[in-house]
């Protein structure tokens, strides 16, 4: 296949703007898919991506399509994760494209994502070619949204093509576009192997399923191919492409996209980014940006009923195998027994992993609140990283103690930059500097704590901007800062798994919020429970569970006993999500009050 006629795309979107309608319906403009299958949308395969709406893992399909001109193009659409944690993995399969279809919802217009995505598209160089879908609608106002596109992005949208992916309309308009506008691949043939990963996949009965993108040389079945990045060797056993149908082929070139089995048994030695050479003629540089993975966020992971504590093992362990950026390792808890403690890329994915957790392996969890890695410098000279606020040292052993930074850039309508510098400044934030853009809107840049925006950063952005707000975070670095650790004490006990690291200046109002909302979220007891907040040795809380005053089951003495087992059984499965600490049952909730705490 002559690259002159290969075409690479991706569609990025703001959510629900019809990303996934209108995948499906080129595919099924060209082809590719049969009436049954339409009847699934094809490129999200799994349900808990469709019930939240997101992508999470990455895909592609090789369409053809006879244009016009009389030419038969061959289409790769290649499919991206559409949120912030996920962002490196968007920013490399568009790497693998030279062109983007940027869809707009007819009614709703330009949205957050909208620009965010298409930041993400210019930044790689991509041809954007804007589509205005939905026009169906009766409240489609498909000229507004035109203009908005040309003020708000700055982009001409003179051309776009007005679409119902539901209806069906414009899909011919687009694949000409497509065709006529997007590039063809300009690498080379002669020289070695380049191929760019940008997703890979655990079978159980293949192993790891690379896709990739060929961008110089020819990528050959039986070649040997090394990682550049782990200088790993492995001999190529398959190649295909997915039409979308797994087809396989002897070799795939220039431009070509698809998917590459080599007896890989690991997804982390298959990282996302990086580039495949041939082992025996190895390419001098591997291709730009390739960035290891680290998770950023970790928290405690325990099985609500200890006995399932292997069946959490074996469910992170095969998680795992098709997730690079998932971590985890043991961990006790006096609180909650025996656990794991997890990393992940950000708040979105540990939210993922956790409804997975539950949703596939049917294990009930209790999480702790997230925290990130400290560093911590002490008085001896030695220095210890911490991801777990229990391991802190005692005051007087620290020297001085360092968190990760970020830094945020978020985009909004000029009307909310106050709300979004108020939320920056209560989350410790440092002002660095404010650009206003066309079509009214401005971009703030912010250095954060990475600790903050792991509690509510996201709600309390999206709300206080109707949604509006884009955000985007990289991590810059550590710099010193005034932390404690913040005990929980019930009954006189310190709960570990509700211990955190906090600002000093915060630490007396957050113990306080906590203690108050654990007062309510904890069920009275048949005894009196304090709840204390303290510092090293210091109270700086202290609030009461008032004792039960009557047994529940007093009532029914006398009474007909279907009623007392009904009432017992009751009582039992809303015991499922409570958890025995020391001699106080604690509700799931109150394990993640912390979490909403400003
Ligand atoms: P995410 O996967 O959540 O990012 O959404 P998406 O952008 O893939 O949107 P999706 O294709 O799931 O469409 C969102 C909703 O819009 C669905 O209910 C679609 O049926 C609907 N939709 C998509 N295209 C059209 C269209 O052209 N007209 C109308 N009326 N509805 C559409």
């Amino acid at each position: 296949i002559s690259p002159a006629m290969i075409r690479n795309f991706s569609i990025i979107a703001h959510i629900d703007h019809g990303k996934s309608t209108l995948a499906d319906r080129i595919l099924e403009f060209t082809g590719a898919i049969t009436e049954r299958e339409k009847q699934e949308q094809f490129l999200d395969n799994m349900d808990l991506e469709r019930e939240r709406g997101i992508t999470i893992k990455l895909q592609s399909v090789r369409l053809r399509y006879q244009a016009k001109d009389g030419q038969v193009y061959l289409l790769n659409l290649i499919d991206t994760p559409g949120h912030v944690d996920f962002s490196y993995e968007v920013s490399r399969s568009l790497q693998a494209c030279e062109g983007a279809l940027l869809v707009v919802d007819a009614a709703q217009g330009v949205e957050a994502q909208t620009l965010a995505n298409f930041y993400l598209a210019w930044e790689n160089e991509l041809e954007i070619l804007p589509v205005i879908n939905k026009i169906d609608l009766p409240n489609a106002e498909p000229e507004r949204v035109r203009k908005e596109i040309e003020d708000i992005i700055g982009w001409d949208a003179s051309e776009a093509v007005l679409a119902s992916a539901k209806a069906g309309i414009g899909m011919e308009d687009i694949l000409e576009q497509i065709v006529k506008h997007i590039p063809p691949p300009s690498g080379k043939v002669e020289d070695p192997l380049r191929a760019l990963i940008f997703d890979s996949l655990y079978d159980p009965y293949k192993g790891v399923i690379i896709y990739m993108r060929v961008v110089d040389g020819t990528l050959r079945k039986g070649m040997k191919i090394e990682l550049m990045a782990t200088g790993k060797v492995y001999e190529v056993t398959e190649i295909g492409v997915l039409t979308p149908h797994p087809v396989a082929v002897s070799e795939l070139s220039v431009g070509e996209v698809g998917f590459v089995v080599a007896n890989i048994k690991n997804v982390k030695d298959s990282r996302v980014g990086d580039t495949i050479t041939d082992a025996d003629r190895p390419a001098q540089e591997p291709l730009p940006g390739y960035r290891p993975i680290t998770p950023m966020v970790f928290c405690g992971i325990y099985p609500v009923d200890s006995s399932q504590y292997e069946d959490l093992r074996e469910a992170l362990e095969k998680l795992e195998l098709n997730d690079a950026s998932l971590s985890y390792e043991p961990e006790t808890s006096t609180a909650l027994g025996f656990g794991f403690r997890c990393g992940f890329l950000g708040l979105l994915h540990m939210e993922i992993i956790q409804e997975r957790i539950e949703r596939e392996f049917q294990i009930p969890l209790i999480t702790t609140a997230p925290s990130v890695i400290y560093h911590v410098y002490q008085t001896d000279g030695s220095k210890i990283e911490i991801e777990n606020p229990t391991l802190m040292p005692a005051q007087q052993k620290i020297e001085r103690v360092e968190e990760p930074y970020i830094k945020a850039t978020m985009m909004a309508p000029n009307e909310y930059v106050g709300s979004i510098m108020e939320i920056c400044q209560n989350k410790r934030g440092q002002y660095v500097d404010m650009e206003y853009m066309e079509g009214n809107r401005v971009n703030l840049i912010y250095r954060l704590p990475l600790a903050e925006i792991v509690y509510d950063f996201f709600d309390q952005l999206k709300s206080s901007t109707k949604g509006y707000a884009s955000f985007d975070y990289e991590l810059i670095g550590y710099q010193p800062s005034d932390l404690v650790k913040m005990d929980i004490l019930l009954n006189g006990e310190v709960v570990d798994a509700f211990s955190f690291i906090v600002h000093r200046d915060r630490a007396y109002h957050r113990g306080k919020k906590l203690a108050a909302k654990l007062r309510k979220l904890i069920p009275r007891q048949m005894f009196e429970v304090p709840i204390q907040a303290v510092i090293g040795n210091k109270v700086v809380a202290r609030e009461t569970i008032r004792a039960m005053r009557k047994n529940v089951l007093a009532k029914c003495y006398g009474g007909d006993i279907t009623r007392k087992r009904k009432l017992l059984e009751k009582q039992k499965e809303g015991k499922k999500r409570m958890k025995s600490v020391g001699s106080v049952e604690v509700p799931q909730e109150a394990f993640m009050a912390i979490l909403q705490m400003d």
